[in-house]
């Protein structure tokens, strides 16, 4: 049988699917085992309370959904006294994701959330409907650096750092990640759209834009993934349109040694395990002896014999 456990860094996962931040809380218990997985990611909290974005926050595409949430959050006073125990009912590792408006408060919150409880802190630095004039850390290489080298210096914890598809070159950010002391990276979040109501000629999103997700992102992603994994030796979590296992088969080949699933479990709640399940028999049937041996084994050297073949004919 197949062994399902991938490290992610210092960070061991019973197997490699997790949730995606803000996709999942342990309400999510009523109808799967959260034990389960191989970790589980909690809502991005900022410091203060925040009452999110305008409704309507949500609304279906043909390839997925797109959401402007807006972070809505009880503050990290919450998170620590009634979150963590929460999460700490079940086995799998306790990602935090933090987000702020400013590289000082970002270290700070990062210190602050450093409890026995969190085994691994997710810094969402990419959030595409956060206000402006703070966060988006991740559209800039020197941003980015800033803010993770800062985190990095407050915390001995595990730092995932959640990158955003919408920078103009995400290799970059993804270096600098790593320059700054990141132990992975989670390619990625959403990507930023607009979907308009031809009755009402109205934006479908009370905040106008949101984040795409679902099946139409996941060739992009795979793509950054892949291009990213090129660029770092720290691990990747694939993240985007995963609803069936090809797509986790996929973004392991691509480079990622663990994903993150979203808009499946908003289509099907008991998705994640069904992901699990999936996996195990894939690599059963295949006899895959180590899940962790798909990570980076795309076959995408360029076929030169065919083509010298070709070019003679
Ligand atoms: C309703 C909704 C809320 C989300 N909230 C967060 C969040 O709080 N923090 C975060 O880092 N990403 C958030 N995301 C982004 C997801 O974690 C994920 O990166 C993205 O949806 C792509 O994965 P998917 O295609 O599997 O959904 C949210 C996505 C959705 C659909």
């Amino acid at each position: 049988m197949v062994d399902l456990s991938v490290r992610i860094g210092a960070t061991e996962l019973a197997n490699p699917i997790m949730p995606a931040s803000g996709s999942f809380s342990t309400e999510v218990e009523q109808v799967i085992d959260l034990n389960r997985l191989g970790a589980l990611v909690a809502k991005t909290v900022s410091r203060n309370f925040r009452a999110g974005n305008p409704t309507p926050r949500v609304a279906e595409l043909e390839t997925g959904m797109i959401n402007s949430i807006g972070l809505p959050t009880k503050g990290l006073q919450y998170f620590l006294d009634v979150q963590v125990p929460d999460y700490n009912r079940f086995t799998p590792p306790l990602v935090a994701s933090i987000s702020a408006e400013t590289a000082e408060d970002f270290a700070a919150m990062a210190s602050d959330v450093s409890v026995p409880g969190v085994d691994v802190i997710e810094v969402n630095i990419s959030c595409p409907t956060r206000a402006p004039g703070g966060g988006n850390f991740a559209l800039h290489d020197e941003h980015a650096f800033n803010v993770l080298a800062g985190i990095r210096a407050a915390t001995e914890k595990p730092v995932w750092a959640k990158l955003s598809p919408n920078a103009g070159d995400i290799v970059a950010i993804a270096e600098a990640a790593e320059k700054a002391g990141a132990d992975a990276l989670v390619v990625s979040n959403t990507i930023l759209g607009l979907k308009i109501e031809v009755d009402t000629f109205r934006p479908a999103i009370g905040n106008k834009f949101g984040g795409i997700s679902g099946p139409g992102i996941k060739p992009i992603i795979v793509r950054m993934v892949y291009q990213c994994a090129k660029a770092v030796s720290i691990p990747i979590i694939g993240c985007g349109g995963i609803c069936k296992v090809e797509d986790v088969v996929e973004y392991m080949l691509a480079g990622a040694s663990a994903v993150e699933v979203g808009y499946a479990t908003f289509r099907n709640p008991t998705a994640m395990v069904a992901l699990i399940d999936d996996l195990e028999a894939w690599c059963d049937e295949r006899g895959i002896a180590r899940v962790a041996d798909l990570t980076g084994a795309i076959r995408d050297e360029v076929e030169t014999d065919t083509y010298a073949a070709a070019s003679h004919m």
